[in-house]
């Protein structure tokens, strides 16, 4: 049986709905739509003799937790409201993708899609972060249609490859480090492997262009 292509990691406990009440059913509903959207073009692109441009789709909602340590040092009211007007990322999806140019493809659909707007877009893969960090950052927003009116929310998404995704799961777990001995040795090495990284991605993305032009 294939591997499921969809993590939806929405947290069912009290905390969470203790503060994002009946809005924490609009986050689940933002990813739903859009995961449903990206599979349909996933499925579509298929039918048309082409290959699955999506490996897997990690989602989740930010936790109660940090959503409140986000809005107080933003100096933002503690509450949904201000969550689900001014807070962009309450609802976020990871999509892995397998070679470069899926990402830019699947930008460009997602970009396409007229109900879908875009709200802010960063290449941190033509322009990494300083540490090496790459991914194509989008906030999308989404409207949402309750049956007795339409309500527009907001989704984060880091689009990447799997190998992308390999180094931004192993840096993160630095961050949760609290006492790091010689950091600037890990940093540099997390960097060079980063770098490392984009030079494998476009091997793939030539070795793959090869085998296109055989078939
Ligand atoms: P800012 O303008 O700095 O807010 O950039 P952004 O909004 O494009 O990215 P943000 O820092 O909000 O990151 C969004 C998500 O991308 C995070 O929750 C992480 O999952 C991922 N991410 C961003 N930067 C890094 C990084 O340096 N390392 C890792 N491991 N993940 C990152
Ligand atoms: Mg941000």
């Amino acid at each position: 049986m294939q591997q499921a292509k969809y993590d939806i990691e929405c947290e069912t406990l009290l905390p969470e709905h203790e503060f994002y009440k009946e809005s924490f059913v609009l986050l689940e509903g933002v990813i739903i739509e859009i995961i449903s959207r990206l599979d349909f073009i996933r499925k579509y692109k298929i039918t048309q003799n082409h290959k699955d441009p999506i490996e897997h789709c990690k989602a989740r909602i930010e936790s109660a937790e940090s959503m409140k340590e986000k809005l107080r040092r933003r100096n933002m009211p503690v509450t949904v409201e201000s969550t689900i007007m001014e807070i962009y990322d309450a609802a976020d999806i990871c999509v892995l993708c397998t070679f470069l140019e899926d990402i830019y493809w699947l930008v460009n659909m997602l970009k396409k899609q007229q109900d879908f707007q875009v709200i802010e877009e960063k290449d941190y893969i033509r322009n990494p972060k300083p540490n090496g960090y790459r991914s194509y950052h989008m906030i999308l927003q989404v409207p949402l249609h309750l049956g007795d009116r339409i309500q527009k929310v907001y989704c984060a998404l880091q689009i990447r490859t799997m190998a992308m995704d390999c180094w931004a799961s192993l840096e993160h777990q630095l961050k949760y480090k609290k006492i790091i001995p010689d950091q600037e040795t890990i940093t540099g090495e997390l960097k060079r492997c980063a770098d490392d990284i984009a030079s494998t991605d476009l091997n793939f993305q030539t070795i793959w262009d090869m085998i296109k032009d055989i078939q």
